[in-house]
């Protein structure tokens, strides 16, 4: 048995994923090509295999950087709490800032980081998400660039993960049931 056993459908393919990653990267290419080099921030841990794509499709010059946020946690999801685990090490006044993430749920995460940003006074600040779920959400989430929308469904693999597993998945699958209902 290998983790590709628990996998009920593949919902993006890798092909799929790879050819969107560098449309999106044109898309920034245009966006930051004239402008002071921009810093990427990846929220850790779902983005990092996202943003390690992302960048090498980047013909503009950028830093990147790290930062690590608690999630509210399964029974708090309604207090909407969010705390810091790991900040930005760089000043980001003034800064072009770009947020790397995976996937936009609630929009409770990025709204909480949107409105902590925007007390730092970065020169503009945009998101780009792997994945879109507008299906849940309950807090507004100003994305500027999109990979895929996603249905409702429980999606992992590609930096997203089961209990912190199955984030080296290549594609975007779907679990199977029994994975998560024997616990
Ligand atoms: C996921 C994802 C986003 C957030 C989206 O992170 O990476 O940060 O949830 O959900 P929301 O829109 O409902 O706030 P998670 O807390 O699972 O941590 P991880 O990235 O370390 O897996």
């Amino acid at each position: 048995m290998t983790m590709f056993d628990d996998i009920a459908k593949v919902l993006i393919s890798e092909e799929d994923l790879q050819t969107r990653i560098k449309a999106l990267a044109k898309e920034m290419n245009q966006v930051y090509s004239d402008v002071e080099p921009p810093l990427l921030v990846c929220i850790l841990k779902g983005a990092f295999i996202f943003l390690a794509d992302l960048t090498r499709h980047l013909t503009f010059r950028h830093e990147v950087e790290f930062m690590e946020v608690s999630s509210y946690g399964k029974s708090t999801k309604s207090s909407g709490v969010v705390r810091i685990l790991l900040d930005l090490e760089t000043n980001i006044e003034g800064r072009h800032v770009v947020i790397v993430e995976d996937i936009v749920d609630s929009g409770r995460t990025l709204n909480y980081i949107v409105r902590n940003f925007s007390t730092r006074n970065p020169a503009s600040l945009r998101i780009a998400t792997l994945l879109n779920k507008p299906d849940r959400r309950e807090m507004e989430v100003p994305t500027d660039f999109v990979g895929f929308e996603v249905p409702d469904e429980f999606v992992l693999g590609y930096g997203l993960d089961y209990a912190e597993q199955y984030r080296n998945l290549p594609y975007i699958g779907i679990l199977k049931p029994e994975v998560y209902t024997k616990d």
